[in-house]
């Protein structure tokens, strides 16, 4: 092993590399349940760094659950983190449905946000995890020093520094487009709304991967469409045999797909099978909104590119957001539209004239001012790890019979409970124990997966953290023993 001192405060440690390394050996098998991981002074003098800095990676990897220290007798794997995994594939539905009204949601989002909540449920990541103090310093200054603009209605399109700033980075995610191509939203969540808008009509069908994000079953309810579930594998992403069948038969008018670390399996779908979707889809115009909010979540290597980078005919509709990297509440998201732009920008303007001003100005000078790739290096690293932590104390407590998602990136997980436990009683008796979670069914039109739950991970790792989650799997264990 060849590791490296840095001083770059974004590159990881010494201890941070050597724990990777014992950690990548743990998830690739090589380094199994029960196995003992070298000595102290084994991997001191093998690695040539001091006993020190092993000591402070083994402490790290304790703290997430990887290994456990036995006395006078040095460091093991942990049993609880072989949780199976979630099955990998899901089944697709016959016929479309029309998603029915449901106050769930916004009961589980409320309940997330009361004071003293343990907010497991919604998938908004604490403060803590952001840029948070220095972005409201920027916010603070923006206005401060352009009161004018600050407090005008921005172009319908949107900040125009704000879009040469998204415009760099989608050139990560495998695209090349310029400021005009890019409309800016409040959130993600309107992005897939006015896209949605703008290539369906009242009782058409949309195509969505299932589970899926019960915020986008949300956005097709309020518009009067109709959904049709296709049955997602968490190692190909959507089923493209099962979408090619419903197309073929003329049932869907768009689809919304999550294809980069989709929400609840955080599963990611191989850049070969993404140019094949964008390929069926062209090939019967059927429009493609991809929501790729988590992209920038990679647990492993570089953020995946954006189906819309196979896009020859103008088809995908690529919608985004800051929201789980930088400000949830500062609402700022975009749209590239594609083809459909002259439309989407009809549409927002009817929803909202224009995105907020002040916090448009406040990311575009924060992304101007760098720093944003070396922050989500780290999110990447806290995440994943806060991820391993909260699997590894759902196999601990839960009970037997439970299985987790393997999610790739994003701060997700998806547990899969015994079969005859009921995730909405699970919901109703953690929140009188001041816990939330999201029940199953929210992630399905079709009244599916009764006994899963989705579980944020993203929030401060704390005693009460772990806490509450054992005691939400001594709950579930409870119930199964009824
Ligand atoms: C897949 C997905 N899309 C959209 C959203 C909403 O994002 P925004 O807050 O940017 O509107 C979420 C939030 O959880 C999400 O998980």
């Amino acid at each position: 092993m060849s590791l490296q001192m840095t001083s770059d405060p974004s590159k990881p440690t010494l201890y941070q590399q050597v724990a990777g390394r014992i950690r990548s050996l743990i998830d690739g098998g090589t380094l199994r349940p029960g196995d003992r991981v070298p000595s102290v002074r084994r991997l001191s003098s093998q690695m040539s760094i001091s006993i020190s800095t092993v000591l402070e990676a083994y402490r790290v990897l304790e703290d997430e659950r990887y290994i456990e220290a036995r006395p006078q007798s040095g460091y093991y794997v942990r049993t609880p983190a072989t949780i199976p995994p979630v099955p990998t594939k899901t089944r697709s539905d016959r016929v479309p449905l029309e998603p029915g009204a449901d106050d769930l949601v916004v009961r589980v989002i409320s309940d997330s946000q009361k004071p003293g909540i343990v907010p497991l449920g919604a998938a908004i990541p604490s403060a803590e995890y952001f840029p948070t103090v220095r972005l409201n310093r920027i916010l603070a200054r923006v206005v401060r020093d352009d009161p004018g603009t600050s407090q005008s209605y921005d172009s319908i399109a949107g900040h125009q520094g704000l879009r040469v700033q998204i415009a760099r980075r989608l050139v990560e995610a495998g695209l090349s487009v310029t400021p005009d191509d890019i409309i800016t939203s409040a959130g993600a969540q309107e992005a897939v709304l006015l896209c949605l808008r703008a290539v369906t009509k009242p009782g058409d069908t949309v195509a969505v991967e299932t589970p899926t994000y019960f915020g986008l079953l949300e956005a097709i309810r309020s518009l009067h469409l109709r959904v049709l579930e296709i049955g997602t594998d968490a190692d190909e992403g959507v089923c493209l045999e099962d979408l090619s069948e419903a197309i073929v038969r003329k049932r869907v008018a768009a689809c919304v797909f999550v294809p980069n670390f989709g929400n609840p399996l955080g599963h990611k779908m191989p850049d070969d099978r993404k140019a094949e979707l964008v390929s069926l889809l062209a090939r019967h115009d059927v429009p493609l909104i991809e929501d790729d909010i988590y992209a920038d979540l990679a647990f492993e290597g570089d953020r995946p590119v954006a189906a819309k980078s196979f896009d020859r005919a103008d088809n995908v509709l690529l919608c985004s957001s800051f929201s789980k990297t930088l400000a949830p509440g500062y609402r700022v998201g975009w749209v590239v539209p594609g083809k459909y732009r002259p439309l989407v920008e009809r549409l927002k303007f009817s929803t909202s004239v224009a995105t907020a001003t002040p916090t448009q100005m406040a990311v575009a000078s924060y992304l101007e001012s760098g720093g944003f790739d070396r922050h989500l290096r780290r999110l990447r690293r806290l995440y994943r790890d806060q991820v391993a932590r909260v699997a590894c104390t759902v196999g601990e407590t839960f009970p037997e019979g439970t299985r987790v998602s393997r999610p790739l990136g994003g701060h997700i997980l998806w547990v899969e409970m015994p079969q005859e436990i009921d995730s909405l009683e699970v919901y109703g008796r953690a929140l009188e124990e001041g816990i939330s979670v999201a029940p199953g069914p929210l992630f399905s039109a079709a009244d599916k997966y009764r006994n899963f739950l989705r579980l944020n991970c993203a929030l401060p790792w704390s005693d009460e953290t772990e806490d509450a989650i054992a005691r939400l799997g001594r709950l579930v264990s409870a119930i199964a023993l009824r």
